[in-house]
């Protein structure tokens, strides 16, 4: 095999070029060409405190900076050759730099390490990516709040064990997940705040003595501050992983939503109807129309929980401070962005698209003796029964009803006061679903009005 040169960037101590093997263990602008508009950010960022606090000439800095703009440029237009022997985006970008502006690219490396660097341009990613899921999460919860808003008040079952319960709106059930989502719209902001610390500057691992301006680098590149430990400021990957983790638990929250989605649209439900948008057919069954895009968000969560995992993984046994290890961080965080983010949008559209169907919500809604619980409240209410005693002749009355195959209502009063005495004709004004859920005014309770008033408050949230 002929000998390779050794690398051009830090090949100085080295007779032999890398073996193909380990190039390609070892490289990784393969990914990470992904962050090439945040590395030259902050490579300009850089130059520019490099010229400020006079390591540099501001001449030098002029020609760095306007180079930068050039390989950005380049690179956007699809016509950068990405070159494996340089490893990464940040060798590749400073070589090409020095092409177009020569010596003067050689000095932009002073006072920095690709560690702090690596870290900037991979926080300022997970920054923005932070920022589109805020962004589709509000959208999300916008084509929510407009669902329930036009069916604040049509009744449907409420489920537990996937059993009927009680009648709830379906109102109700669209702003459970606004409040789902607006707790992974608070955990995405959370991350943000905490994560906006500026790495670079913290070089390889010990800080340089170099004049450098930290301030100034984190105020260019939209940080609140630089990062008070260099030796951590290289080493955290929390700032990723809270984007995972966060990004898991609304996945979660997208694969519970799908999996209602998908037995909703059943022919046994038909609660909803998926558009035609956002559904297939069956190459042979032609009467089937799949809710295929809810099938797809519930199972690419898995990929999500799956990167959490793995870089949980990667950093857990890792010595302080940087370790080779660390470049596994970013495949796992791109394809995890990359599935939230189409998750994301494909639950907007399908919850946009969607319409409900009142009648069989409705039909639904007062099957299952759903208002059992209110003819024991009655009891407990008018009869001033003890609600233990009121929950044993209601049961009765189920038994009863079951028997006869009716629902409560059609129960006769005789036959209900062959049970107990103190029943009287007006129970029959609790039985219906409609009565039954307007009844529930208490805070966050399933009545129309309480379900209005939370929709006005995410509404002036989301404003
Ligand atoms: N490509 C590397 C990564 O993603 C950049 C940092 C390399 N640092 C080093 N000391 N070799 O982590």
């Amino acid at each position: 095999m002929s000998k390779k040169t050794s690398n051009q960037m830090w090949g100085g101590r080295f007779a032999a070029g890398p073996d193909a093997i380990m190039e390609a263990i070892n490289a990784s602008i393969g990914f990470d060409q992904r962050m090439a508009a945040q590395d030259i950010a902050g490579s300009r960022a850089h130059a520019a405190m490099l010229a400020a606090t006079s390591i540099v000439s501001d001449s030098d800095a002029e020609a760095m900076r306007e180079g930068l703009l050039t390989v950005l440029s380049e690179i956007e237009a699809g016509n950068f050759e990405f070159s494996t022997a340089l490893e990464d985006i940040h060798m590749n970008v400073e070589a090409r730099l020095k092409e177009l502006i020569g010596e003067p690219a050689g000095r932009l490396h002073t006072g920095r390490s690709r560690n702090d660097q690596v870290a900037t341009d991979f926080k300022l990613w997970v920054r923005d990516q932070l920022d589109a899921v805020d962004g589709a999460l509000q959208a999300l919860m916008k084509a929510l709040l407009t669902q329930a808003e036009s069916g604040a008040d049509w009744v449907m079952p409420g489920f537990t064990h996937l059993q009927t319960a009680q009648p709830v709106t379906w109102g109700h059930h669209m702003m459970a997940y606004v409040e789902m989502f607006g707790r992974d719209l608070s955990r995405v902001r959370d991350a943000r705040a905490r994560m906006n610390e500026c790495p670079l500057g913290a070089a390889a691992l010990a800080g340089t003595s170099f004049p450098i301006d930290r301030e100034m680098t984190a105020r260019e590149l939209g940080f609140d501050r630089p990062s008070a430990n260099s030796l951590d400021a290289v080493s955290d990957r929390d700032f990723a992983l809270e984007f995972l983790s966060a990004a898991s638990i609304c996945a979660m929250h997208l694969s519970r939503m799908a999996e209602e989605l998908v037995i909703w649209s059943s022919a046994q439900f038909r609660f909803v109807s998926l558009s035609d948008r956002f559904s297939t057919g069956s190459s042979i069954m032609p009467q089937k129309k799949n809710p295929d895009a809810a099938e797809l968000i519930r199972a690419k969560i898995g990929r999500i929980f799956g990167a959490n995992v793995a870089l949980m993984t990667v950093m857990k046994g890792l010595p302080l401070a940087y370790s080779k290890d660390m470049q596994e961080d970013k495949e796992q965080v791109f394809d995890a962005a990359d599935n939230l983010m189409l998750a994301l949008a494909a639950m907007e559209g399908m919850v946009r698209d969607m319409s409900a169907n009142r009648p069989s919500l409705e039909a639904a809604a007062g099957s299952g003796f759903s208002t059992a619980t209110d003819l024991a409240d009655w009891l407990v209410r008018v009869a001033d029964m003890p609600f233990r005693e009121a929950h044993h002749v209601t049961g009765t009355l189920v038994a009863m009803a079951e028997e006869a195959v009716v629902d409560l209502p059609d129960l006769s009063l005789e036959q209900m006061q062959s049970v107990h005495s103190a029943i009287t004709d007006d129970i029959f004004g609790v039985l219906g679903v409609h009565n039954s859920v307007a009844s529930r005014t208490s805070y966050g309770g399933t009545a129309p009005e309480q379900v209005r008033a939370q929709i006005a408050r995410w509404k002036e949230v989301l404003a």
